[in-house]
Parts: C-alpha cells; structure tokens; sequence
C-alpha cells in the first residue's frame, strides 16, 4: 500500500477500506508515514468528508495506536462523561459525586486545563492534600470501595490522536466534524469506560458556534460511541457565557459544594440534572430519563452527594473539611468590583473573552509550562437577562495582585449591556 495513492482516494471522494485507515494511521503513529503526507490526507477530508464507518475505524485506529485503559476489574456499568470544553464549567465536580452517590461506578481520567478552559485536577487541587498520582491498581480500588476516583491522564493513550491533532493545528483542518468527533471518541474509548455522555457546547465560548452545527457534531459522536460498542448520548448545551457564576479553580470548587447542597446557580443545576439523568440512565439504574432525575434530586435532598463527596476527598488525600468549611479553600488577597457603567439588560457575557481575564489573573494556562494560581478567578454578579444599574458589581475580581486594569478592561469588552435582553436556552437538544 501508498501513502499517496490512499490520498488520491480520498481526494477523489472515495471511500477508505478499514485496512486503508488502519495502514495510515499506523504508519503515521511509527514515523513511517511523514507529516506532509498526513496533511494532505487531513485536508482531503476535511472537504471530502467520512462516511460512518470510516470514522468509526479511524477512531479505533487511534485507539488502537497507544494504551488502553482496562476497567474490567471495577464492577458495574461505568459511565464517563466529556465536555467539548467550556469556561467556568464545574459539572464534573458537582456530576461525579452526585451520580457514585446512586451506586454508579465513576472512574474518570481527567487533565489539565490550557488555555481559558479549566482542567478538573486542577479545581480538584485546590483542596489540600488532594491528588491524583496514584496506580492503575489504586485507581480501580478506590472506584471499587467507594464509587469514585479520579487518576491523571496516561501518557500514551491515543498517541496518534496526538500527531494528529498537532499537525492539524497548524494545517486549517481542526475543524473538521469526523475529525473533530474521531479525535475526542478516541480519547473517551480508550479510557475505558462502556458508556459515555457527551456535553457539546455551541456559542461563543465553543467550538462550535452555532447549534446546528453543534448538533452535527453531537451526531457524529453518538454514532461513533454506538458503533463501537459504547452506548453514548449526548447534550448540547449554551456556552454563549459562562457556567454558573463561579470562574477559578478555588471558586468552582466552592460553586460546585453549594450545588450538591442544592443551592447551587440554576443554569449549573440544570445541565447538571441534564447530564446527569443520561449518565443513570446508561448505567440501567433507572428505567427512564424522568426516573434517573428524580432519583439524582433525592441525593442532594438527603445529603448523600455531598457526603459522597467529602468520602471522594478524603479517599485521595485531600481535607474533607473543606466542604463544611469552604473558607479553608485557597483565597485571593484582592476582592476588587466591576461596576456596570449604564442602567439596562446584561445582552452579552462573551465566554471566551471573560475566560481569557480569568487567564490572566493566573486561574488557567496560557502555556502547558505555566503554573496557576488556585486561588484567584472572577465571579460573576450578574447573568445574561439581569438587570442592572450602573454602579452596581457586574464581577467581582479575586486577585492576588493589586492592578488589574489589563483583566477589568477585558471584563468590559465581553459585556454588553442593552435596553432588552433575554436568558438563552441552556441545553438545546438531547441527542
Ligand atoms: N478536542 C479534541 O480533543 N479534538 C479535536 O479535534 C477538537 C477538540
Ligand atoms: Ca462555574
């Protein structure tokens, strides 16, 4: 087989055999294969496109080219879930507690974040003591004793997914759905887990910036999951501004204790319950969506979640206390306030603009090298359909730096306040 005439195949539009995807993708995985030729071959699909099963093999050829995560030893249907990245997003905080608190087993492998998106291990950090460095055996004995566990993510899972996305970076053809849907199932199946839900966001903090697109791209996975083996669903949901009102690793964690004592902001709440009664559903512990929410509702009413949570802390090392007692989280030096500068509506709370000040204060990565500060981060005072007089604290800033003109100015570019505005819609469809 060559490389060459495998492009000149699809460039055509036709349509790859499993051998065909297999030999590119190992090759490329082995450095047989170069980058030009890869480039090539990612931008003839990027215009051709794959047909279902193409992209259900490309995704397991990527499984395939590194390791693999076995949770056969853990008991029960474990069922992951992924978000295609959003800011302020603290769901897996509240959803991993809530859904071990029913009996689910959750063995989640989780990153960092970069960028102006939070990673769970470093909002799960900022409590002290916690970690993540544990063995692949400790990781299943914790998930087995207690339901739930959170390990770092393995090095060489899915390495070709790796090359690949680096080199479409650079190349124009990231965005690309049997791409895009390939790379993050590859990822998921690896991992281990037999169901997967998905939350894929649409709007400006996402990417995906419109739901129809958002909703292809939700298809896509779902066929891939179902095609594999792995029951999978999937959300699509608003990330036209941030989640909750909580921006920071420190902050989140404090958002994501108020939810699990039922307190918690309501759009959090809502796509909590909303990914939450899939993820019950998938593990057969209820016989229907509207079965799974209640039951998700009876373990924050009794207290089960947050208890599931403070067991969850103290298993990986870090002080339970903190969920009684959330001023023992890292706190910032500096509450400094946004005031609104006109009387009206908030029309706009641009997620990645208001992402970005969170970066700068030091809450995410704009490098993999960077370190960040657990403490600091914005919280929100308002959403979008608010009121608001001028005056009146559209953000609260915690820093750990006096001057923070460069983040204020930032805050005022990504809201825009009008004479009328309404909440949008949080979750779009159901896939
Ligand atoms: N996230 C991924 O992991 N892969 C993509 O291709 C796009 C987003
Ligand atoms: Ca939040």
């Amino acid at each position: 087989m060559r490389m060459v005439d495998l492009i000149e195949k699809k460039r055509d539009g036709k349509e790859l055999t499993t051998e065909e995807i297999n030999f590119i993708i190992e090759g490329y995985t082995k450095g047989e294969i170069p980058d030009y030729q890869v480039s090539a071959f990612a931008m003839a699909v990027f215009f051709r496109d794959m047909t279902e099963r193409e992209r259900a093999d490309l995704t397991m050829a990527m499984v395939n080219s590194g390791d693999t995560i076995d949770l056969s030893g853990i008991e029960g249907v474990k069922v992951d879930k992924h978000s295609t990245g959003g800011v302020g997003d603290t769901t897996t905080l509240v959803l991993a507690p809530l859904v071990a608190a029913l009996d689910i087993p959750v063995a989640k492998m989780s990153g960092r974040g970069l960028g102006h998106t939070g990673g769970t291990i470093d909002k799960l950090e900022a409590i002290a003591g916690f970690h993540v460095e544990i063995s692949k055996e400790q990781f299943v004995d914790l998930v087995n004793r207690h339901k739930i566990a959170v390990i770092g993510q393995s090095g060489n899972l899915t390495p070709a997914d790796k090359k690949l996305y680096a080199l479409r970076d650079v190349t124009a053809t990231v965005n690309s759905i049997p791409l895009i849907a390939s790379s993050i199932m590859s990822k998921k199946i690896a991992a281990g887990s037999d169901a997967i839900v998905l939350d894929v966001k649409t709007g400006a903090g996402a990417f995906m910036k419109t739901a129809e697109d958002a909703k292809e791209l939700a298809e896509a996975m779902v066929r891939i999951g179902n095609n594999v083996g792995r029951k999978t669903m999937a959300v699509i949901s608003d990330m036209s501004q941030p989640l909750g009102y909580a921006i920071g690793n420190a902050l989140e964690v404090k958002e994501a204790i108020d939810t699990l004592k039922g307190n918690g902001p309501k759009d959090l709440e809502e796509l909590c319950f909303a990914l939450g009664r899939q993820m019950v559903f998938l593990a057969n512990k209820a016989a229907s969506l509207e079965e799974a929410e209640d039951m998700l509702k009876e373990v924050i009413r009794n207290g089960k979640a947050l208890e599931k949570f403070k067991e969850f802390i103290a298993s990986q090392g870090g002080d339970p206390s903190v969920v009684d007692h959330p001023e023992k989280l890292p706190q910032a030096a500096y509450q400094i306030e946004v005031p609104a500068k006109a009387d009206g509506v908030v029309a706009e709370i641009v997620a990645d603009e208001i992402g970005t000040a969170a970066m700068w204060l030091g809450a995410g990565r704009a490098t993999k090298e960077s370190d960040i500060d657990l403490a600091v981060g914005l919280m929100l005072n308002k959403k979008i359909g608010d009121p608001v007089k001028v005056g009146e604290s559209l953000v609260t800033i915690h820093a750990n730096r006096e001057n923070v003109e460069d983040v204020m100015a930032k805050i005022y570019d990504g809201i825009r306040i009008a004479d009328h505005a309404e909440a949008p819609v949080l979750v779009h469809n159901i896939v």
